[in-house]
């Protein structure tokens, strides 16, 4: 089943976040996706509450790799767990310019997260300029070959990888689909290196996703769903999406 996650980033009051869920939790195509909503931290319990019983799963935007102590603005992987959550983001590329997350907290961010339970989604993906430099490869390589340090083929099949080239976010200009699929084969061939899982790494596309082109990643280039920001927010263009990406039926 393919997987679509909504990724709210700041956006949404509490009112509007489950107005959404309620627009779209009446679908009958909701059964047919793998559909995660990543709201923010103090929508998760209103979400969490709307989403009972529903197709909708929810995850957490970060969590921090302790469980407890002196660690003031920080959420556990324990407590999202305790909120609703069953998903938790890791190292988004915003996350990594604006809080300063880097691969090694990633890797313990990924840890903490298989350890509560929760099914981590670890965002990787190059600057432009690092494309433009040619040194795409090693710099996706070194963000898998450190976020997936110590961990067995098991635990490596439990992360679900999003591959998000920052200059494809929120900019309008996706990578293709058939760049998207040359990156992905090269992660499960890395983390296949890295941990011997020789197969059942999960990897989304993100960066500009629309209705319009979603389809793309899915057929041509092989990947297991997509990681969705702007066109996520509006819950009429996330059905949208998502009759793309399961058809009417
Ligand atoms: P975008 O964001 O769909 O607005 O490009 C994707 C993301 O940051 O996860």
């Amino acid at each position: 089943m393919a997987v679509l996650a909504a990724n709210w980033k700041l956006h949404k009051s509490t009112e509007e976040a489950v107005a959404w869920v309620q627009a779209v939790k009446a679908s009958p195509l909701v059964p047919k996706a793998e559909i995660i909503v990543l709201p923010g931290f103090l929508q998760i319990p209103a979400v969490a509450r709307e989403v009972d019983g529903t197709g909708v799963r929810l995850g957490a935007q970060d969590v921090f790799w302790e469980a407890a102590g002196a660690y003031t603005g920080m959420v556990s992987a324990a407590q999202a767990q305790e909120a609703g959550c069953s998903y938790a983001l890791i190292a988004h590329s915003e996350r990594r310019r604006f809080a300063a997350d880097d691969d090694r907290g990633a890797g313990r961010r990924i840890r903490a997260a298989l350890s509560s339970g929760l099914t981590p989604i670890y965002c990787v993906g190059e600057e432009l300029e690092t494309r433009r430099t040619g040194r795409s490869r090693a710099a996706l390589r070194s963000q898998y070959d450190i976020g997936f340090a110590g961990l067995t083929p098991d635990e490596a099949r439990g992360v679900i990888v999003a591959y998000e080239p920052v200059w494809a976010i929120g900019s309008g200009q996706p990578a293709s689909p058939a760049e998207a699929a040359e990156v992905a084969q090269s992660i499960r061939e890395g983390v296949a290196g890295r941990t011997g899982l020789a197969n059942g790494l999960r990897i989304l596309y993100g960066g500009s996703v629309t209705p319009e082109n979603v389809k793309g990643y899915l057929a041509d280039a092989g990947m297991d769903g997509v990681l969705v920001g702007s066109a996520s927010l509006d819950a009429m263009e996330f059905l949208a999406l998502l009759r793309a990406v399961v058809g009417n039926g």
